[in-house]
């Protein structure tokens, strides 16, 4: 099977709470994994880190992302260079937090997020990218909780100053279009003390209710049964599944470096 095939190259290790990784120990590019097989581990897995193989200039990621589909386009263009910027218009490009997220949201969704470590923080100095899985959550709801968030749609509004923006409504609960797994589409709210914040709402409650219920949620996003936390290493490899996961960031140290390039595969 797949990953005897992939075993019997390197060092596949379980993340946790889910997640693999596998680690190369010689010089390999992770252009000799095949880009559907490594696609399919994604969808089975939800996180797949790359570990310990060579650099890989932007170009040719731009060329082995394309093996795993079509490439998002923005404004930018394919590939998002993730870093502080000197006069930054979003919180995404300063070194503070980034609430829980999926990408796309306001513009097209894209399945899987594949990131690549130029620049890893400083030891101790934050900046984990932060995943929680919404399938395990879902799984773990009472079933009370499940018939409530079954009712729901979320109303999420932001100004475009970057590279998104806009206004939209969404049902919490959804199916994954691959897996067909529940998925909840659930982002926190961007507070007014971040850059471009991001109101959320829920269609059917009252304002008190509705922010009661996003605190109540988040809180539950960041517990360590749901959430993966990934302290980068320079040359991290990471392949995301942006259905099953929203994600976000941890602040970082203001002198601490952070560069990461990101490529959103269909
Ligand atoms: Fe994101």
């Amino acid at each position: 099977m797949l990953m005897d095939k992939i075993a019997a190259k390197f060092q596949v290790e379980q993340l946790q709470p889910y997640g693999i990784k596998i680690a190369a120990n010689q010089d390999v590019d992770i252009t000799e994994l095949n880009g559907l097989d490594l696609k399919s581990l994604a969808e089975k897995y939800q996180i797949v880190l790359l570990r310990g193989f060579n650099f890989l200039e932007k170009a040719n990621l731009v060329h082995y992302a394309k093996s795993m589909g079509a490439l998002l386009e923005w404004d930018f263009g394919q590939v998002m260079e993730m870093q502080v910027q000197e006069m930054p218009k979003n919180y995404l490009f300063t070194n503070g937090p980034v609430p829980f997220h999926w990408d796309g949201a306001f513009h097209q969704v894209p399945s899987f997020l594949l990131f690549h470590c130029i620049q890893a923080p400083l030891p101790d100095s934050g900046g984990e990218t932060i995943f929680c899985n919404t399938q395990l959550l879902w799984q773990q709801a009472s079933a009370a909780e499940r018939r409530q968030w079954q009712t729901y749609s979320l109303n999420y509004k932001t100004e475009k100053l970057a590279h998104y923006g806009g206004a939209i409504q969404v049902p919490l609960v959804q199916q994954h279009p691959v897996t067909h797994e529940t998925i909840l589409r659930f982002a926190e709210p961007v507070p007014a003390t971040l850059l471009n914040p991001v109101e959320a709402s829920v269609e059917q409650l009252a304002p008190v209710e509705s922010a009661d219920f996003f605190n109540r949620l988040a809180e539950r996003c960041y517990q360590p049964h749901y959430c993966y936390s990934h302290t980068w290493q320079e040359n991290d490899f990471l392949i995301a599944d942006n259905h099953a996961l929203i994600h976000g960031r941890n602040a970082f140290k203001a002198f601490s470096p952070r560069h990461l390039r990101r490529i959103q595969v269909l």
